[in-house]
């Protein structure tokens, strides 16, 4: 019984792309293996009608490591007096752009943790450098939360996507994960910001992070159904030594891959990264994560040298691989009979 309401509720949102909080609720609670394998195989199945074998790729750069957030499960937060800051110059960002385009990458993505050093000025000024030397490149920006003008200005400069994870839909459990001086309202104004600006735009939250319920994560997963969104990136919470959350357990790779599974079921176009705490949890999990549903892969960019300074949580994989290094990735992909597309990857409103 239990098993046949899994099934039809795993159908009734392929079909409809819509389900209720409780439905969702209902799905977390109960799937067994069974039911994870028809969902694994519907999610594969859609991802493979919408993108057929090919796997999007794009160029992360993360070009500061600087914060002044307290985000209680984040390596980078402003209290971890351990972590060696570094910032990225506008040369070394070109730089990055300049191997990763050469080896195929056709999105940039900026990431940084908040940075009061990168103002609107000298955002504007890297962000217009990038757009007249590679017109034919995506842009992605992935800086947090700032104002509606400094989100129109980056966009007029020539930046095309943004990623903003929400982190959790549910306010007592939002103050759980950060401090009080941040704000859970705002974080929504942003989103919101981003998107009718016209941004292409991305959000997501971690699977498993300290104090989350299933009953959180089905209301994640109906936020994400009535924002829209043409991306979301979600990941296993994974604990970092320095940080207060070090004692605390681990997220469930199970869980978000299916949590994968059944973004890919909701909104069939979605961009979805196998992440890279996927990656870290396991390190087969963002094939699995890509056999889940999964379509979009993040490979560093960043030089080197900066890589292991860019740690937001424990063993954090890709901080060895020279930038750009594609060979692995074109072979892992190709065991599990997926390809790499040099294609910009933008969102897709056609439904299938
Ligand atoms: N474990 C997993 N994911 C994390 N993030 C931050 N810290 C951790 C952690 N300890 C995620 C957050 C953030 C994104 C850049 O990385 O969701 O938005």
């Amino acid at each position: 019984m239990l098993i046949m309401k899994t099934l039809e509720l795993i159908d009734k949102l392929s079909e409809t792309h819509n389900l209720t909080k409780e439905e969702y609720l209902y799905l977390l609670d109960n799937i067994d293996k069974e039911g994870s394998d028809y969902l694994f195989s519907k999610s594969r199945q859609t991802a493979l009608a919408n993108f057929g074998n090919k796997i999007y790729i794009r160029g992360l750069i993360e070009y500061s490591n600087y914060c002044k957030n307290g985000c209680y499960y984040c390596g980078l937060n402003k209290g971890n007096l351990k972590v060696r800051r570094y910032r990225l110059t506008k040369e070394q960002i070109l730089d990055s752009c300049k191997i990763g385009y050469a080896v195929g990458f056709r999105t940039f993505v900026l990431q940084g943790g908040e940075d009061l050093y990168f103002n609107d000025e000298i955002m504007v000024d890297i962000v217009g450098a990038i757009r007249s030397k590679y017109p034919d490149c995506a842009i992605t920006l992935s800086m947090g939360e700032r104002s509606y003008d400094s989100y129109k200005k980056l966009y007029d400069a020539g930046a095309n996507r943004y990623l903003l994870r929400h982190e959790t839909a549910n306010e007592s459990h939002y103050y759980c994960l950060h401090p009080k001086s941040m704000s859970f309202k705002n974080r929504f104004e942003c989103l919101n910001n981003l998107k009718s600006i016209g941004y292409q735009t991305g959000t997501g939250f971690m699977v498993g992070s300290p104090n989350q319920t299933n009953e959180n994560i089905a209301n994640d997963l109906v936020f994400i159904q009535e924002f829209q969104p043409q991306m979301v990136g979600i990941g296993p919470f994974l604990p970092h030594s320095d940080t207060i959350f070090k004692h605390k357990m681990k997220g469930s790779e199970e869980k978000t891959l299916i949590c994968i599974a059944l973004l890919r079921l909701m909104i069939p176009q979605l961009l979805i990264p196998a992440t890279t705490a996927l990656g870290t949890i396991d390190f087969t999990g963002r094939e699995k994560g890509i056999l889940a549903g999964a379509n979009v892969v993040m490979p560093n960019l960043s030089p080197t040298e900066n890589r292991k300074a860019y740690s937001i949580y424990d063993n954090k994989i890709s901080t060895e691989e020279t930038p750009g290094e594609m060979d692995s990735l074109i072979e892992r992909l190709q065991k599990i009979g997926y390809e790499i597309t040099i294609a910009r990857g933008d969102f897709n409103d056609k439904k299938i």
